[in-house]
Protein backbone atom coordinates (compact mmCIF):
# COMPACT_ATOMS: atom_id res chain seq x y z
CA UNK A 1 0.00 0.00 0.00
CA UNK A 2 1.58 3.43 -0.63
CA UNK A 3 2.19 5.93 2.01
CA UNK A 4 -0.50 8.24 1.01
CA UNK A 5 -3.38 5.77 0.95
CA UNK A 6 -1.87 4.04 4.03
CA UNK A 7 -2.49 7.41 5.74
CA UNK A 8 -5.72 8.06 4.28
CA UNK A 9 -7.11 4.65 5.67
CA UNK A 10 -5.77 5.45 9.07
CA UNK A 11 -6.95 9.10 9.29
CA UNK A 12 -10.32 7.28 8.51
CA UNK A 13 -10.00 4.88 11.50
CA UNK A 14 -8.65 7.48 13.79
CA UNK A 15 -11.92 9.61 12.99
CA UNK A 16 -14.39 7.24 13.64
CA UNK A 17 -12.61 6.42 16.54
CA UNK A 18 -13.22 10.20 17.46
CA UNK A 19 -16.91 9.93 16.99
CA UNK A 20 -17.22 6.96 18.88
CA UNK A 21 -15.59 9.07 22.03
CA UNK A 22 -18.20 11.74 21.19
CA UNK A 23 -21.36 9.62 21.24
CA UNK A 24 -20.08 8.28 24.00
CA UNK A 25 -20.07 11.19 25.98
CA UNK A 26 -23.26 12.90 24.87
CA UNK A 27 -26.06 13.42 26.86
CA UNK A 28 -29.11 11.20 26.20
CA UNK A 29 -32.14 13.30 25.24
CA UNK A 30 -34.60 13.16 28.08
CA UNK A 31 -37.22 15.16 30.40
CA UNK A 32 -38.88 18.50 29.41
CA UNK A 33 -35.59 20.39 27.86
CA UNK A 34 -34.70 16.78 25.50
CA UNK A 35 -34.92 19.43 22.50
CA UNK A 36 -31.45 20.83 23.85
CA UNK A 37 -29.82 17.33 23.90
CA UNK A 38 -31.52 17.03 20.56
CA UNK A 39 -29.80 20.00 19.17
CA UNK A 40 -26.04 19.15 20.72
CA UNK A 41 -26.32 16.19 18.93
CA UNK A 42 -27.52 17.67 16.18
CA UNK A 43 -24.36 20.18 15.55
CA UNK A 44 -21.65 18.04 17.30
CA UNK A 45 -22.37 14.82 15.39
CA UNK A 46 -22.91 16.65 11.85
CA UNK A 47 -19.45 15.22 10.60
CA UNK A 48 -16.10 17.75 11.12
CA UNK A 49 -13.42 16.86 10.02
CA UNK A 50 -12.67 16.27 14.25
CA UNK A 51 -9.16 17.57 13.94
CA UNK A 52 -8.89 18.86 17.26
CA UNK A 53 -9.12 15.72 18.99
CA UNK A 54 -7.37 13.98 16.72
CA UNK A 55 -4.45 16.51 17.30
CA UNK A 56 -4.67 15.84 21.32
CA UNK A 57 -4.66 12.44 20.80
CA UNK A 58 -1.30 12.43 18.10
CA UNK A 59 0.50 14.63 20.67
CA UNK A 60 -0.54 12.79 23.58
CA UNK A 61 0.90 9.47 21.84
CA UNK A 62 4.75 11.30 21.65
CA UNK A 63 4.63 10.90 25.39
CA UNK A 64 5.47 8.15 27.59
CA UNK A 65 2.43 8.29 29.68
CA UNK A 66 -1.18 6.50 28.53
CA UNK A 67 -4.03 8.96 30.11
CA UNK A 68 -7.20 7.68 30.96
CA UNK A 69 -8.20 11.18 30.69
CA UNK A 70 -7.65 11.97 27.22
CA UNK A 71 -11.00 10.53 25.69
CA UNK A 72 -12.98 12.92 28.20
CA UNK A 73 -11.04 15.62 26.92
CA UNK A 74 -11.36 15.24 23.43
CA UNK A 75 -14.41 15.11 23.63
CA UNK A 76 -14.95 18.44 25.76
CA UNK A 77 -12.72 20.13 23.49
CA UNK A 78 -14.63 19.30 19.92
CA UNK A 79 -18.01 20.50 22.17
CA UNK A 80 -16.01 23.71 22.44
CA UNK A 81 -15.09 24.03 18.89
CA UNK A 82 -18.73 23.00 17.82
CA UNK A 83 -20.20 25.57 19.89
CA UNK A 84 -17.77 28.08 18.73
CA UNK A 85 -19.32 27.39 15.20
CA UNK A 86 -23.21 27.09 16.04
CA UNK A 87 -22.48 30.52 17.33
CA UNK A 88 -20.26 32.23 14.99
CA UNK A 89 -22.90 31.18 12.25
CA UNK A 90 -25.81 32.57 14.35
CA UNK A 91 -27.82 35.88 12.54
CA UNK A 92 -25.96 38.44 14.71
CA UNK A 93 -22.57 36.87 13.60
CA UNK A 94 -22.18 35.33 10.17
CA UNK A 95 -25.52 34.66 9.27
CA UNK A 96 -24.74 31.23 7.99
CA UNK A 97 -27.18 28.77 6.81
CA UNK A 98 -25.36 25.38 6.62
CA UNK A 99 -22.48 24.00 8.45
CA UNK A 100 -20.75 20.52 7.90
CA UNK A 101 -22.94 19.89 5.46
CA UNK A 102 -26.66 20.16 7.22
CA UNK A 103 -28.34 23.52 7.79
CA UNK A 104 -27.20 25.18 10.83
CA UNK A 105 -28.34 24.33 14.67
CA UNK A 106 -30.24 28.13 14.61
CA UNK A 107 -32.18 27.47 11.23
CA UNK A 108 -33.54 24.24 12.58
CA UNK A 109 -34.08 24.65 15.93
CA UNK A 110 -34.73 28.52 15.94
CA UNK A 111 -32.25 31.34 17.24
CA UNK A 112 -33.36 30.96 20.61
CA UNK A 113 -32.68 27.23 20.87
CA UNK A 114 -29.15 27.98 18.92
CA UNK A 115 -28.05 30.19 21.13
CA UNK A 116 -29.20 27.89 24.03
CA UNK A 117 -27.35 24.94 22.41
CA UNK A 118 -24.08 26.82 22.04
CA UNK A 119 -24.42 27.37 25.65
CA UNK A 120 -25.11 24.17 26.81
CA UNK A 121 -22.21 22.49 24.52
CA UNK A 122 -19.78 24.93 26.04
CA UNK A 123 -20.77 23.96 29.46
CA UNK A 124 -21.25 20.24 29.03
CA UNK A 125 -17.10 20.29 28.10
CA UNK A 126 -16.37 21.09 31.63
CA UNK A 127 -18.89 18.91 32.63
CA UNK A 128 -17.12 16.06 30.56
CA UNK A 129 -14.19 16.74 31.26
CA UNK A 130 -14.67 17.24 35.19
CA UNK A 131 -15.27 13.68 34.57
CA UNK A 132 -11.42 13.05 34.49
CA UNK A 133 -11.32 12.74 38.12
CA UNK A 134 -13.18 9.91 38.67
CA UNK A 135 -11.47 8.35 35.16
CA UNK A 136 -8.11 8.84 36.51
CA UNK A 137 -7.96 10.09 40.45
CA UNK A 138 -4.06 8.89 40.00
CA UNK A 139 -3.76 12.33 37.04
CA UNK A 140 -5.50 14.82 39.49
CA UNK A 141 -2.48 17.20 39.01
CA UNK A 142 -2.10 17.03 35.06
CA UNK A 143 -6.06 16.81 34.80
CA UNK A 144 -6.06 20.19 36.91
CA UNK A 145 -3.38 21.77 34.50
CA UNK A 146 -5.09 20.32 31.54
CA UNK A 147 -8.71 22.42 32.46
CA UNK A 148 -6.62 25.56 33.36
CA UNK A 149 -5.26 25.40 29.50
CA UNK A 150 -8.87 24.92 28.49
CA UNK A 151 -10.91 27.15 29.92
CA UNK A 152 -8.33 30.21 29.00
CA UNK A 153 -7.47 29.29 25.26
CA UNK A 154 -11.38 29.20 25.06
CA UNK A 155 -12.15 32.30 26.42
CA UNK A 156 -11.15 35.89 26.05
CA UNK A 157 -7.52 35.48 26.12
CA UNK A 158 -8.31 32.83 23.79
CA UNK A 159 -11.22 32.07 21.02
CA UNK A 160 -13.89 33.95 22.02
CA UNK A 161 -10.99 36.70 22.48
CA UNK A 162 -10.72 36.61 18.74
CA UNK A 163 -14.52 36.62 18.00
CA UNK A 164 -14.63 39.76 19.58
CA UNK A 165 -11.81 41.48 17.43
CA UNK A 166 -13.35 39.62 14.40
CA UNK A 167 -16.33 41.28 14.89
CA UNK A 168 -15.19 44.47 15.55
CA UNK A 169 -13.02 44.62 13.16
CA UNK A 170 -15.75 43.91 10.02
CA UNK A 171 -16.38 46.34 7.47
CA UNK A 172 -13.01 47.90 6.92
CA UNK A 173 -9.64 47.03 5.85
CA UNK A 174 -7.34 45.29 8.54
CA UNK A 175 -3.37 45.14 8.91
CA UNK A 176 -1.80 42.44 8.94
CA UNK A 177 -0.40 42.20 13.26
CA UNK A 178 -4.55 43.01 13.87
CA UNK A 179 -5.47 39.65 11.42
CA UNK A 180 -2.60 37.84 13.21
CA UNK A 181 -4.25 38.56 16.39
CA UNK A 182 -7.55 37.45 15.35
CA UNK A 183 -6.09 34.23 13.71
CA UNK A 184 -3.95 33.30 16.46
CA UNK A 185 -6.96 33.68 18.97
CA UNK A 186 -10.05 32.33 17.35
CA UNK A 187 -8.13 30.14 15.66
CA UNK A 188 -5.06 28.87 16.76
CA UNK A 189 -6.00 28.82 20.74
CA UNK A 190 -8.20 25.41 20.57
CA UNK A 191 -5.60 24.30 17.96
CA UNK A 192 -3.07 25.24 21.15
CA UNK A 193 -5.39 23.49 23.50
CA UNK A 194 -5.93 20.52 21.67
CA UNK A 195 -1.86 19.60 21.58
CA UNK A 196 -0.76 21.04 24.64
CA UNK A 197 -3.58 19.25 27.10
CA UNK A 198 -2.18 16.17 24.64
CA UNK A 199 1.39 16.49 25.84
CA UNK A 200 0.25 17.58 29.55
CA UNK A 201 -1.80 14.14 29.89
CA UNK A 202 0.52 12.21 28.30
CA UNK A 203 3.57 13.81 30.65
CA UNK A 204 5.12 16.27 28.73
CA UNK A 205 8.16 18.58 30.42
CA UNK A 206 6.83 22.33 30.85
CA UNK A 207 9.52 23.20 28.25
CA UNK A 208 7.92 20.35 26.03
CA UNK A 209 4.16 22.03 26.36
CA UNK A 210 5.83 25.18 25.75
CA UNK A 211 7.40 23.87 22.27
CA UNK A 212 3.93 22.27 21.63
CA UNK A 213 2.18 25.77 22.26
CA UNK A 214 4.30 27.41 19.51
CA UNK A 215 3.58 24.16 17.28
CA UNK A 216 0.19 24.67 17.45
CA UNK A 217 0.42 28.86 16.68
CA UNK A 218 1.78 28.05 13.52
CA UNK A 219 -0.70 25.20 12.53
CA UNK A 220 -4.08 26.82 13.77
CA UNK A 221 -2.34 30.48 11.86
CA UNK A 222 -2.25 28.51 8.86
CA UNK A 223 -5.47 26.69 9.15
CA UNK A 224 -7.51 29.79 9.51
CA UNK A 225 -5.63 31.34 6.30
CA UNK A 226 -6.58 28.04 4.35
CA UNK A 227 -10.15 28.46 5.91
CA UNK A 228 -10.22 32.01 3.97
CA UNK A 229 -8.56 30.53 0.75
CA UNK A 230 -11.00 27.74 0.64
CA UNK A 231 -13.83 30.62 1.57
CA UNK A 232 -13.03 32.17 -1.87
CA UNK A 233 -11.68 29.19 -4.29
CA UNK A 234 -14.35 26.22 -2.81
CA UNK A 235 -17.37 25.31 -3.62
CA UNK A 236 -20.00 24.44 -0.90
CA UNK A 237 -21.13 20.86 -1.48
CA UNK A 238 -17.02 20.12 -0.83
CA UNK A 239 -17.00 22.61 2.35
CA UNK A 240 -20.43 21.81 4.05
CA UNK A 241 -20.61 25.33 4.41
CA UNK A 242 -21.08 28.06 2.72
CA UNK A 243 -18.47 29.96 0.28
CA UNK A 244 -18.41 33.56 -0.02
CA UNK A 245 -19.50 34.39 3.97
CA UNK A 246 -16.48 36.63 4.14
CA UNK A 247 -17.09 38.70 1.66
CA UNK A 248 -20.99 38.41 2.04
CA UNK A 249 -19.74 40.04 5.46
CA UNK A 250 -17.04 42.19 4.94
CA UNK A 251 -14.61 40.48 6.50
CA UNK A 252 -11.10 41.74 6.19
CA UNK A 253 -8.96 38.37 5.75
CA UNK A 254 -5.46 37.24 4.92
CA UNK A 255 -6.94 36.39 1.39
CA UNK A 256 -7.90 40.34 0.60
CA UNK A 257 -4.95 41.93 2.27
CA UNK A 258 -2.41 39.99 0.09
CA UNK A 259 -4.35 37.61 -2.27
CA UNK A 260 -4.71 34.12 -2.96
CA UNK A 261 -1.04 33.18 -4.23
CA UNK A 262 0.85 34.82 -1.37
CA UNK A 263 -1.54 33.51 1.24
CA UNK A 264 -1.24 29.79 -0.06
CA UNK A 265 2.72 30.23 0.43
CA UNK A 266 2.29 31.41 4.36
CA UNK A 267 0.60 28.53 4.67
CA UNK A 268 3.27 26.14 3.49
CA UNK A 269 5.98 28.33 5.43
CA UNK A 270 3.29 27.83 8.51
CA UNK A 271 3.15 24.33 8.29
CA UNK A 272 6.90 23.53 7.29
CA UNK A 273 7.86 25.64 10.92
CA UNK A 274 5.29 23.12 12.60
CA UNK A 275 7.02 19.92 10.97
CA UNK A 276 10.34 21.34 11.57
CA UNK A 277 9.78 21.93 15.75
CA UNK A 278 7.70 19.24 15.97
CA UNK A 279 11.02 17.20 15.08
CA UNK A 280 12.07 18.47 17.89
CA UNK A 281 10.22 16.77 20.13
CA UNK A 282 10.23 12.92 21.22
CA UNK A 283 8.20 10.49 20.36
CA UNK A 284 7.26 8.95 16.84
CA UNK A 285 6.02 11.63 14.94
CA UNK A 286 5.46 9.87 11.47
CA UNK A 287 1.52 10.12 11.29
CA UNK A 288 1.45 13.67 12.77
CA UNK A 289 3.62 15.05 10.24
CA UNK A 290 1.47 13.73 7.39
CA UNK A 291 -1.71 15.24 9.32
CA UNK A 292 0.04 18.63 9.28
CA UNK A 293 1.12 18.35 5.67
CA UNK A 294 -2.27 17.11 4.74
CA UNK A 295 -3.90 20.12 6.13
CA UNK A 296 -1.72 22.16 3.62
CA UNK A 297 -4.11 20.59 1.01
CA UNK A 298 -7.19 19.96 2.02
CA UNK A 299 -10.56 20.98 0.28
CA UNK A 300 -12.75 21.39 3.46
C1 LIG B 1 -13.99 25.78 11.23
O1 LIG B 1 -13.21 24.78 11.81
C2 LIG B 1 -13.71 27.09 11.90
C3 LIG B 1 -12.32 27.53 11.75
C4 LIG B 1 -11.57 27.68 12.77
C5 LIG B 1 -11.79 27.83 10.44
P1 LIG B 1 -13.06 23.36 11.09
O2 LIG B 1 -12.69 23.58 9.66
O3 LIG B 1 -12.15 22.52 11.89
O4 LIG B 1 -14.56 22.82 11.14
P2 LIG B 1 -15.09 21.32 11.27
O5 LIG B 1 -14.88 20.92 12.68
O6 LIG B 1 -14.32 20.45 10.31
O7 LIG B 1 -16.54 21.43 10.91
C1 LIG C 1 -14.46 31.43 12.90
O1 LIG C 1 -13.85 31.79 11.69
C2 LIG C 1 -13.63 30.67 13.80
C3 LIG C 1 -14.37 30.36 15.04
C4 LIG C 1 -13.85 30.57 16.20
C5 LIG C 1 -15.73 29.80 15.00
P1 LIG C 1 -14.81 31.72 10.42
O2 LIG C 1 -16.04 32.53 10.65
O3 LIG C 1 -14.01 32.00 9.21
O4 LIG C 1 -15.20 30.15 10.43
P2 LIG C 1 -16.16 29.49 9.37
O5 LIG C 1 -15.59 29.78 7.99
O6 LIG C 1 -17.52 30.08 9.57
O7 LIG C 1 -16.08 28.04 9.69
MG1 LIG D 1 -16.71 34.14 11.84
MG1 LIG E 1 -18.09 31.93 10.04
MG1 LIG F 1 -14.20 30.99 7.33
Amino acid sequence: MSLKCDFQVQMKEKVQAVEDILRQYLPEPEGRQEMIMEAMSYSLMAGGKRLRPLLMQEVCALFPRQSRALPVFMAALEMIHTYSLVHDDLPAMDNDEYRRGRKTTHVVYGEDMGILAGDALLNYAFETAFRAFDLAPAESLTIGKALQVLGRKAGIYGMIGGQVVDVKETGHAVPREVLDTIYELKTAALIEAAMMIGAILGGATEEEVRKTEQIARNVGVAFQIQDDILDVTSTSETLGKPVGSDEKNEKSTYVTLMGIEACGRIVKERSAEAVSLLRQLPGEHDFLEQLLLALIHRDR
